[in-house]
């Protein structure tokens, strides 16, 4: 009688340990699915590696790491290190202090010469620009050998800097589907301010307008009656889907215009062009690509599909609000700052010095070729 008590019991608590480190082993797929975002290895690497002492002692080694050439839009101040799986690293702008910084950064088109460089120094060129307007002169010799990291939008750059970050929610936002799809008596909306681009945009959309209705908005098209993002907020309201069109076809390429569809208040279903490899970064089933259609008339097509479906349409939306995007441009930088910091204290790659030239152009970037566009 005892016996089977006893069996029973630890049976029982057996199945309670089970029960308590499946429950832990879903915690902790969870968890890693809260923090982990789109492709980000390097950020990865910082969340699993606890500092540890290197070098000296990690915690009495500082770096100054110093922004040079700084753009006009970002505030050095708001950066902190308390943020960073690093903390060991303080950000300073005074170019007296060239010679003492361990690293130095410099914003692409914030700077007209460069100074002489001290020797044991890292040099950093950044940019969140694609190739076609990242400033020209860094095709020259006297830039060559002179530096040795990046920080970009590029996910092989040491300081990766995406435009935003996207983050599954812990509260999903509770919505009526089916009136907002019953609201929805138009079907695509864009938004644009720049006519003419490297990916021919105006071009695509001309041709896929054939087939479909688009209605163009802002400075290329018909004012809006609701000033920056109010304007797509208002405008999902009635369409169906929203063209987040990038001005060049360049790899890892995709910027607030598709990562600012990441809010429980656009109810549209965005449509990316821009970074071929799209899918590496955004979640799936939440977006349409122009890279999964031959033309802009298959697209057209399968549009008409999707926006006339309830079901389907409601899905790309219901997958969409699982997500949210962080802040945007202004602070895309301190994700790179941190990766920075990272890199400072972990040397993990050989010294090296980039051909920037060769490092922004090659393998990045196509022309469109599922449209005909006169030269
Ligand atoms: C590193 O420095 C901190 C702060 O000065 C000190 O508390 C700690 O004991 C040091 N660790 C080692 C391994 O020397
Ligand atoms: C959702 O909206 C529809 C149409 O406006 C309405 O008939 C329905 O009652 C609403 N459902 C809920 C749960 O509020
Ligand atoms: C749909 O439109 C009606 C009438 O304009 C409005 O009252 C309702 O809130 C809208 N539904 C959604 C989900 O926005
Ligand atoms: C909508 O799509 C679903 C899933 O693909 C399909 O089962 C259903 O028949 C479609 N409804 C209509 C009206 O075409
Ligand atoms: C940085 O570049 C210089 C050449 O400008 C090179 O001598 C040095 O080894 C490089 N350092 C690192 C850590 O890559």
């Amino acid at each position: 009688m005892i016996l089977t008590l006893i069996i029973k019991y630890s049976l029982a608590k057996n199945v309670c340990i089970g029960a308590i480190a499946f429950l832990f082993g879903i915690w902790m797929l969870w968890t890693f699915g809260q923090i982990n975002y789109f492709g980000r290895a390097d950020f990865n690497n910082i969340i699993k590696k606890q500092p540890q002492p290197l070098r000296t002692n990690a915690s009495e080694t500082y770096f100054t790491i110093l922004f040079y050439a700084i753009p006009a839009w970002f505030n050095p101040k708001t950066v902190v290190f308390d943020e960073c799986s690093y903390k060991n690293c303080k950000l300073i702008t005074d170019k007296k202090l060239l010679s003492t910084s361990e690293a130095v950064i410099f914003h692409h088109n914030s700077f007209s010469t460069l100074p002489d460089k001290p020797s044991g120094q890292i040099w950093i060129f950044a940019s969140l620009e694609s190739p076609y307007h990242t400033s020209k002169h860094f095709n020259t010799e006297k830039v060559k050998g002179k530096f040795n990291w990046t920080m970009t939008y590029r996910k092989d750059a040491e300081g990766f800097s995406p435009y935003a970050f996207l983050r599954k929610q812990l509260h999903i936002p509770v919505k009526n589907y089916t009136s907002i799809f019953r609201n929805k008596t138009n079907n695509i909306a864009w938004v644009v301010s720049n006519c003419q681009t490297q990916s021919k945009r105006q071009a695509y959309v001309k041709e896929l307008s054939k087939y479909i209705d688009v209605d163009i908005y802002g400075r290329c098209g018909k004012p809006c009656l609701f000033k920056g993002e109010h304007c797509k907020m208002h405008l999902s309201k009635t369409y169906r889907f929203y063209l987040s069109f990038e001005n060049s076809l360049c790899k890892d390429y995709l910027t607030e215009k598709i990562l600012r569809m990441y809010s429980n208040s656009i109810d549209f279903i965005p449509i990316v062009r821009g970074a071929p490899n799209a899918k590496d970064r955004l979640p799936q089933k939440t977006y349409i690509s122009t890279s999964d259609f031959q033309s802009p008339q298959k697209l057209a097509a399968f549009l008409k599909i999707i926006g006339s479906n309830k079901t389907r349409y409601i899905s790309y939306l219901k997958e969409k609000h699982k997500y949210l995007a962080s802040a945007y441009e202004k602070s895309n930088f301190f994700a790179g700052l941190c990766d920075i910091c990272y890199h400072l204290n972990v040397r993990t790659q050989k010294p090296k010095t980039i051909d920037l030239n060769k490092w922004l152009w090659e393998n990045q970037c196509h022309m469109p070729n599922d449209i005909h566009v006169p030269n």
